[in-house]
């Protein structure tokens, strides 16, 4: 199975720069599944029914969430009604949504887990123990494994990939929106990559605009971060082809466009 993920969508400049590039990159990647994070879809902060029906429509086959999941209340009225959204799996166990849901494409079925990281981040239930129940839950249905871990430190993702070696197909991490350049297959078979980056404004700050970030940082003073509506835009991303018997990583190649890194056919 040929996976591409794509890094956490912020705004419409993220939502217009995918619906550009994600047919080029269907031909070039012709992936089976794609899975793209929308915790910041709508205007940096949630996703709304109308844009993950959006993002339905453009191809992309499931949504994966992170700390930003309940920043739009419609999300409570329509979490529950679709298949193809789940939100970090070690939130409280009274949370509406759930956070692994499976996709069948080709006659293959990919389950995908999401999870959320607890340092400089507010404390979840443990995502590794979290990890080790949902995919032994996985592994009934089938070998492919996804897992999005949406975290802020490297280190508790690192130790994600560690502690997943050999069980999941893919571990990515999400939450930083900046790519790292670490990205391998562990000794065990898991593709991993500490932060797959975002996919929005490119000349802002983790796609704020400078200026309010700016004025934080030097004055301490309140101020709301503001996602500009136009602008250059990056795409982020993640491809991976996993073996189908075994579920383990077969290759993988980094995703990363924009004016400085045109996309190459
Ligand atoms: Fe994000
Ligand atoms: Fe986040």
């Amino acid at each position: 199975m040929k996976i591409l993920f794509i890094g956490d969508i912020v705004g419409s400049i993220g939502r217009d720069a995918l619906e550009s590039y994600l047919p080029r990159l269907k031909r070039k990647y012709a992936p089976d599944v794609v899975i793209a994070n929308g915790e910041n879809a709508a205007a940096g902060r949630g996703i709304t029914k109308s844009i993950y029906q959006d993002l339905m429509f453009m191809g992309v086959d499931m949504v994966t969430m992170g700390n930003h999941t309940w920043d739009q209340k419609e999300i409570f009225d329509f979490i529950d009604e679709v298949d193809y959204l789940i939100r970090p799996a070690n939130f409280s166990p009274e949370a509406p949504g759930r956070g692994m849901a499976t996709v069948t494409k080709n006659g293959q079925t990919l389950s995908v887990i999401n999870l959320h990281g607890r340092v400089f981040l507010p404390p979840h239930d443990d995502p590794f123990q979290k990890a080790d129940e949902l995919i032994a839950e996985a592994k009934e249905i089938s070998p492919l494994v996804f897992v999005d871990f949406h975290a802020e430190a490297t280190s508790e993702k690192i130790a994600m990939g560690w502690h997943l070696d050999g069980r999941a197909s893919v571990v990515v991490g999400t939450h930083t929106h900046v790519q790292t350049a670490d990205a391998r297959i562990l000794p065990n078979g898991t593709a991993y990559i500490s932060d797959v980056g975002m996919t929005g404004p490119y000349d802002e700050v983790l796609g704020m605009t400078k200026e309010s970030v700016l004025y934080r940082f030097r004055t301490n003073m309140p101020t709301r971060f503001e996602v500009p509506k136009r602008g250059r835009s990056v795409v982020s991303g993640f491809f991976t082809e996993v073996d189908d018997q075994s579920g383990k990583a077969i290759s993988y190649e980094r995703i990363y466009i924009n004016d400085d890194y045109p996309f190459q056919n």
